[in-house]
């Protein structure tokens, strides 16, 4: 790495890079993990596998449904949503297809999801790599545009400014730059952030919604994340922007981040509003941006508790049911914190 390069490239090295984040050590979970995700409780899957059930009715019955996920981490989203669809739809083939750019994190995946590179899990038939442009597809995401590399800008009376980290004098520090023009332009579109602010933009979403249009031409996708609207920096209520580091469930801070590259996950608010717009761009239909625990309810997850709880033969098995369906709901937990971007293409 030169001496000095702009934060975005930092990010990008420090997460994906040879020596990154998701290369070498990404920790997972609740004990000796950075951080947990929804991914890792069975109840969101399962209701997402009735979601992908009620996209396959309404998208007229096809004889395959495509399910395809970005960033699929350890591969609990993908065991838990293939395990529901071949209990709801037996007869129904499904492909789903993993798309993961970390090379450790696929090896994760195919041991957990048995282990070659086409298999069978429950009665879908996993694979990664490039999916099919033909079939009706559910494109599944969980906290990936949160990991993507942020531009980090700082809005001064003067102008904008870029931030970069420079790396010559040992140990790594933040400067600041005059801002090229097609970032003033972006900055000054969709951050009307006080002055004095730092605030971040991803340049990244564009490029994920437009890979996951050409796989799905009909269907749907879910992209479900923690973020910040164009109203939220407009109020100044994140004056130092949204940049942080997950180090066993300890937050880090942006400046604490910069000597803890490839050892912390670093990531940043997901940007609705923008998101949106690079959503639309890439030729989807935002249907709406709503928060998780609403979206949860309205795709079934109280039924589907109520039926995985009943299932249960004693008491302290039934109530992890229980205990998932509030973490994963209530607004004080994962269902406020969270939100999901829906979007959709061409219903017939
Ligand atoms: C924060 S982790 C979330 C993992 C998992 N979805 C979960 O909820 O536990 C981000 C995941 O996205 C992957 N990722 C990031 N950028 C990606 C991209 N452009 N294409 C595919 N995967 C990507 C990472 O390697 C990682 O698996």
């Amino acid at each position: 790495m030169s001496a000095e390069v702009p934060f975005s490239r930092f990010m990008e090295d420090a997460l994906y890079g040879p020596s990154g984040y998701y290369e070498t050590r990404v920790r997972v979970g609740s004990q000796g993990g950075d951080f947990t995700t929804a991914a890792r409780l069975p109840l969101f899957g399962a209701t997402l596998a009735r979601y992908a059930e009620r996209t396959w009715e309404e998208f007229g019955r096809p004889e395959v449904l495509q399910v395809v996920e970005f960033g699929a981490g350890q591969g609990e989203l993908a065991s838990q949503v293939c395990a529901g669809l071949s209990e709801r739809l037996p007869e129904l083939r499904v492909e789903y297809v993993i798309i993961e750019r970390s090379a450790r994190l696929r090896q994760v995946q195919r041991e957990r999801l048995a282990g070659r590179r086409t298999q069978v899990a429950g009665r879908c038939h996993v694979r990664w790599g490039s999916p099919r442009a033909g079939p009706v597809t559910l494109v599944l995401a969980n906290e990936v545009l949160d990991a993507q590399p942020v531009e980090l800008v700082r809005r001064e009376r003067t102008g904008w400014l870029r931030g970069f980290v420079q790396t010559s004098s040992g140990r790594p520090r933040l400067v600041w730059r005059p801002a090229p023009d097609w970032l003033v332009a972006l900055a000054r579109r969709w951050l009307p952030v006080p002055v004095g602010s730092t605030a971040e933009l991803c340049l990244h979403y564009l490029r994920l919604f437009r890979r996951a249009a050409a796989t799905a031409v009909r269907g749907r996708a879910l992209w479900f994340d923690y973020g910040i609207t164009t109203a939220e920096w407009a109020s100044g209520v994140r004056p130092w922007g949204t940049v942080r580091g997950y180090r066993n469930h300890q937050v880090l801070s942006l400046q604490d981040i910069l000597v803890a590259a490839g050892e912390c996950d670093m990531t940043a608010d997901v940007h609705w509003d923008f998101a949106a717009a690079c959503a639309r761009q890439a030729g989807w239909r935002v249907v709406r941006i709503v928060d998780q625990g609403p979206f949860l309810l309205s795709a079934g997850i109280a039924e589907q508790c109520q039926q995985l709880w009943r299932a249960e033969t004693d008491a302290l098995h039934a109530s992890r049911w229980t205990a998932q369906l509030k973490r994963l709901v209530l607004p004080g937990e994962m269902g406020e914190r969270f939100a999901v971007l829906e979007c959709e293409r061409a219903k017939v």
